[in-house]
């Protein structure tokens, strides 16, 4: 594995972070091995939602450490709140400072490394946002607070009000879904892909030392799962396995491998529930791709360049 000294932190992170969204139905003795599995591997990351599993991934997660309060020390733990299925967007102060005591609680610890808002709320007040930020700084329940989903222009708002820097932006990002690489790749085009859909959040990120957390790294979409495999990617498929044999990893390692190479330190995530697929996405830690390996792969996505 290795590290990275997250920007305006004090935390040295593992290049790549586990993802918990989808381990809501497995047992604690699956979770407590994929845990195992990770921590082994050089993970210390670990990335939550109160919403992933109706919070039964936190649940079966603080279970874990329940067994092994060892652990805690050992991981820096982020979740995220404000989306609340069925109703929709939630910044008020009320909400996050419930949602996170309730996280606290499924989690079994007492504090959060880091702090999400999960998506935009369009009623977002920056002010009241400052305040719920404020007082879970100070209760010591949250170290570092970060967004997901969010533009440029979102976060400023967000920042012209809070004391707090936002560390983290978490975005859909793979070789597939690469909508903010896209825009600035086919600047000036009439073609759609030119079209900016994010405020330029790359870059943006990239001049306030944002950690951009890429989120779907093997997944095409909901419909569709992942691209690995998958017949409908298969130019991308061949290209990818071409290069998995030369680094004699796997497919999965080599599309981990096209985030890691990008110079903005991303850390992407991985939501695997299985040891045996983690170690495999692991792997991308010995990948060191090419200038050109890396367009070939872009490329192989069927996106076209001018
Ligand atoms: N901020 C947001 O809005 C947002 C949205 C969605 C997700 N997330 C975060 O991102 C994490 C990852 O998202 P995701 O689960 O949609 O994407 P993903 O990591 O691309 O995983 C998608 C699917 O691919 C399979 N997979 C993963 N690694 C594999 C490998 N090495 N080999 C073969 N199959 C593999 C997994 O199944 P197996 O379990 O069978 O391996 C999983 O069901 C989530 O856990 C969550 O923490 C954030």
């Amino acid at each position: 594995m290795k590290y990275f000294q997250l920007p305006q932190t004090n935390l040295n992170v593992s290049r790549i972070a586990l993802g918990c969204m989808r381990i809501a139905d497995k047992s604690v003795d699956e979770v407590d091995d994929l845990i195992k599995t990770a921590l082994d591997a050089g993970i210390n990351f670990f990335d939550h939602a109160d919403i992933y599993g109706g919070g039964k991934s936190e649940k079966v997660f603080g279970e874990v450490l329940k067994r092994h309060p060892d652990y805690r020390q050992k991981m820096i733990i982020q979740t995220k709140c404000a989306i609340v299925p069925g109703q929709r967007y939630d910044f008020s102060k009320e909400h996050i400072l419930k949602s996170v005591d309730d996280s606290l609680m499924r989690l079994n610890t007492d504090y959060v490394d880091i702090l999400l808002l999960h998506r935009p709320d369009a009623l977002c007040d920056p002010k009241e946002v400052a305040e719920a930020f404020d007082e879970l700084y100070e209760a010591g329940k949250v170290k570092y607070f970060g967004v997901s989903n969010h533009t440029p222009l979102q976060i400023e708002l967000l920042q012209k009000y809070s004391k707090y820097p936002i560390i983290i932006n978490q975005l859909q990002l793979s070789i597939v879904h690469s909508v903010m690489i896209d825009s600035g790749l086919n600047m000036n085009m009439k073609e759609a892909w030119a079209q900016d859909k994010d405020g330029g959040v790359l870059d943006y990120c990239r001049l306030k030392d944002i950690t951009i957390q890429p989120w779907s790294v093997v997944q095409a979409s909901w419909a569709e799962g992942t691209f690995l495999d998958n017949p409908d990617y298969q130019k991308l498929n061949d290209v990818m396995q071409a290069l998995a044999d030369e680094y004699h990893v796997t497919k999965s390692a080599i599309a981990v491998a096209w985030l890691l190479r990008h110079p903005a330190c991303m850390q992407p995530i991985v939501g695997t529930t299985s040891p045996q697929h983690l170690l495999e996405s692991v792997k991308a830690c010995d990948v060191e791709l090419t200038r050109q390996q890396w367009y070939d792969l872009y490329l192989a996505s069927e996106k076209p360049l001018p």
